[in-house]
């Protein structure tokens, strides 16, 4: 028979109670929760009164409580309780991204000093176990690139945007309702929560642990119908995509933007709350992880196999960190990509290689143009409102196929 798990709740908000409604659904898991610690005593709660408690302490000092499974929406605060429980020697289950993307290797530092361990599968495409996969099953060498949708609450506002042309607000009033969206809705919609989630599948992928700002990123709060529309004539979607790809040069690339998706990617189908992640393996080619990415059960089944996972003492390992050959990130790339705008005077035009189109709108302009990746993240005109980039749906041009364009242009024009 397993170990019990006496479980130390924190937070009882939309997942924390999916949490504790499954775990009375599953008797065999062998665990239970003796104490749940909230900020608000006042609210009314669909369990025992005598289960609550504002006191942190009361969980982190109670010896018989061995499991401590966080889901707070403060990452300060979230930060205090993994870190305290952690150096007390418990093993904590997290769904907290923004606290785990912005202190990764500290983390990972107090997990090995302790021998306690830190699960946090929901902190990444909610019911969707990629972090486990990534983790266990792809090898570096292997793993060619991760991309995938990976914000439940950004999808199913562009998918609502795109089906029944609902406008932005309405949509996020929507995916609020129902419990999809951040508390702070803006973490959502400009990119942070993906990028948050990206920074961890990066440390999983490649072994690559970085601060989330580091990372070229922008969110969908600047694509507007025309955008849409523009998309709709050419067979496409919007897509917010989180992305990380190994180059020829073996380095790893990575962003969060918005990115133009045509039918034939598995991702386009992808739609409402759902998130998808694709997977690029050597030998494998491509495989297709697709599941809910955030709400209530979604999110609270992955806290569940974190939790059924300490039962036999399961830990990740992060053996990509901690190999000798590091992967390495590189922002030295071009990207092709589609920036509309309404003044010509928002447009950057230098700061393009070359522009391949440029069309004239009624309201607004665009133009489709290779940039370098650097420029993108030195300067942020292409932020500002008004103006919206999206990533074409073949972004990356390697060096060669850049010099053989240019080369191509400049035999047009009769240079050559
Ligand atoms: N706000 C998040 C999302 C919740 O919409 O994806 C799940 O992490």
């Amino acid at each position: 028979m397993s170990k019990q798990l006496n479980i130390g709740l924190f937070g009882f908000g939309v997942v924390g109670e999916g949490l504790y409604k499954v775990l009375q659904q599953t008797p065999t898991l062998n665990a239970s929760i003796s104490k749940v610690v909230i900020k608000h005593p006042e609210k009314k709660r669909s369990a025992p009164a005598s289960l609550f408690s504002t006191e942190a302490n009361d969980i982190l000092n109670d010896e018989s409580i061995n499991v401590i499974v966080e889901l707070i929406d403060d990452a300060d605060a979230a930060y205090h309780i993994i870190t305290s429980a952690l150096k007390k020697g418990k093993n904590v289950v997290s769904a907290n991204k923004k606290c785990i993307a912005n202190h990764l290797e500290e983390l990972l530092d107090l997990q090995r000093s302790t021998g306690a361990t830190l699960l946090y599968e929901a902190a990444a495409c909610a019911s969707i176990p990629v972090i486990r996969n990534l983790e266990e099953y792809y090898d570096n060498d292997l793993l060619q690139g991760v991309k995938g949708i990976i914000n439940g609450s950004t999808n199913y506002i562009l998918t609502r945007m795109t089906k029944d042309k609902l406008d932005f607000n309405h949509a996020l009033l929507q995916a609020q309702q129902l419990g999809f969206a951040e508390s702070d809705p803006s973490l959502d919609i400009n990119g942070t929560d993906a990028l948050n989630k990206l920074t961890i599948l990066l440390l999983h992928s490649y072994g690559i642990a970085t601060e989330p700002k580091e990372l070229l990123h922008t969110g969908i709060q600047n694509v507007y119908s025309a955008d849409i529309n523009v998309a709709k004539e050419k067979g496409w979607q919007v897509k917010l995509i989180a992305g990380a790809a190994k180059l020829k040069n073996g380095k790893v690339n990575a962003f969060v933007l918005p990115q133009f998706v045509p039918s034939s990617s598995l991702l386009y189908n992808v739609h409402d709350e759902f998130n998808g992640a694709l997977i690029q393996s050597g030998l494998a080619d491509e495989q297709f992880f697709y599941g809910k990415g955030a709400g209530s059960f979604p999110t609270a089944s992955a806290v569940l196999s974190d939790i059924s996972a300490l039962r036999y003492q399961y830990k990740y390992e992060y053996k990509k960190y901690y190999r000798e050959q590091e992967s390495s990130l590189t922002t030295n790339i071009y990207l092709k990509v589609y920036v509309s705008f309404n003044r010509v005077q928002q447009l950057n035009k230098d700061g393009f290689e070359w522009i391949e189109e440029w069309h004239n709108g009624q309201d607004r302009n665009y133009v489709i143009g290779v940039i370098h990746q650097q420029k993108l993240l030195a300067d942020d005109w292409w932020k500002q409102p008004g103006v919206s980039l999206i990533l074409t749906p073949e972004p990356f041009v390697e060096d060669i196929q850049l010099r053989k364009v240019k080369q191509k242009s400049l035999e047009l024009a009769g240079v050559l």
